[in-house]
């Protein structure tokens, strides 16, 4: 079968807007990584596991334009997305000497996208950064939009900054190596996208889950172009999260708190996610907007995904202090992102009560 051919979907955010680009081979050659800014040096941050996999071809395609190339090796995983993996970062730029044109690459997953995205916001108070996602996640989400962070023990994505990427690079062959269990992650991230914004979406990954499971290239190809298409549309009207982009937290209330409560890393974050929507589904119903039967298909959806749809027994009480630790919380008001209608999201705050009854119906 021939490789999908490259799509591009653009981010308008005026001087700050950028392309991203999924395709296959984009990691084979140079032309994809033709008219980034020149600089003496271009510092790929990766970690232990895409490292070894994918720096060495990544600093190929940069050869002939960075006279010198750093490969930076982070700890892998959830719980290293912390301030000491970020001064790993620092300590490396400092040590080299590397000054305020040096392009920084993330080449790995969200984890590596934030950290690296969030160095590069405060290196030298910003230099730039592109960004090379390795996993579904990260390809239809973390890469792009540009929120960075690091966790706090106190909660998730907590010390950040909005920052933009020059470009998105989505190679499609670099999910090859990628694991089932990650892939499913990756998969809640894609399925959000129809409740919030796209029924018609939705009704395509239910036609399609079993192409994206076979790994067919065409499919995820235009699962990961429509994710970004609506992602980009969002985040075009609402960089900073002052309203509208909020809705693309939708399950991630409950799912933070799951990740949280259990330790960093215990849960991956998509599968958190995963069971976030069916609790954040559920307590939309529980709020009169949607009906059993929309619930009872999304909830199938997740199913089909490979996603746990039960949470964790943290308690009821210890679900509720980690959601008022939210972001979106306002005085110790923790809000929602409900599904008003298939494929309309708004927020909402919820009566204690009510968030109980989910917690009873789903965790535990
Ligand atoms: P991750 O970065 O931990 O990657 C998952 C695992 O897959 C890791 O072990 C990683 O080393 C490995 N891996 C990565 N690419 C691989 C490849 N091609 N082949 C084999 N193994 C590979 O996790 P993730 O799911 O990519 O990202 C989750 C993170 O993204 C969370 O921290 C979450 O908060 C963040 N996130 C951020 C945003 C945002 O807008 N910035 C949005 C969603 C999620
Ligand atoms: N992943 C949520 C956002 O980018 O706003």
């Amino acid at each position: 079968m021939n490789p999908p051919s490259l799509q591009t979907v653009s981010i308008d955010l005026g001087d700050r807007g950028y392309d991203i680009r999924i395709g296959s081979g984009l990691l084979d050659g140079p032309a994809q990584f033709e008219g980034l800014p020149k600089a003496a040096t271009a510092a790929i941050v990766t970690n232990s596991v895409v490292g070894p996999l994918y720096a060495q071809r990544l600093a190929a395609c940069l050869k002939g334009v960075y006279p010198s190339i750093r490969i930076l090796e982070l700890p892998d995983g959830e719980a290293h997305k912390d301030w000491a993996s970020l001064n790993l970062i620092f300590d490396d730029l400092l040590g080299a000497g590397c000054d305020r044109k040096t392009v920084l690459f993330a080449l790995g997953g969200g984890v590596v996208g934030d950290i690296t995205g969030f160095a590069a916001a405060s290196y030298m108070r910003g230099i730039p950064f592109v960004q090379v996602p390795t996993t579904l996640l990260a390809q239809v989400d973390s890469s792009v939009g540009g929120k960075t962070a690091i966790n706090h023990p106190l909660g998730k994505n907590m010390i950040g900054a909005f920052y933009q990427p020059l470009r998105v690079l989505a190679d499609l062959d670099t999910l090859d190596t990628l694991s089932d269990r990650e892939l499913a992650a990756g998969l809640a991230e894609v399925i959000k996208y129809g409740p919030i914004a796209d029924d018609a979406f939705l009704g395509w990954i239910e036609t399609n889950l079993d192409a994206i499971w076979a790994r067919d290239k065409t499919a995820l190809a235009y699962a990961i172009k429509r994710s970004c298409e609506i992602k980009a549309w969002v985040v075009s009207q609402d960089e900073r999260e002052n309203g509208l982009r909020a809705i693309l937290n939708f399950g991630h209330t409950f799912g933070h708190a799951i990740e949280a409560g259990l330790g960093y890393g215990e849960w991956l974050h998509g599968e958190g996610v995963g069971c976030g929507m069916v609790m954040a589904a559920d307590l939309s119903r529980r709020l009169g907007l949607i009906d059993q039967a929309y619930v009872d298909r999304l909830t199938r959806l997740i199913v089909r995904a490979r996603l746990p749809v039960r949470g964790p027994a943290l308690g009821a009480d210890r679900y509720l202090e980690l959601m008022r630790v939210d972001k979106k919380a306002e005085g110790g008001e923790i809000r929602f992102v409900v599904i008003e209608a298939p494929g309309r999201a708004a927020m909402r705050p919820a009566p204690d009560a009510v968030v109980r009854e989910v917690l009873a119906a789903h965790a535990g």
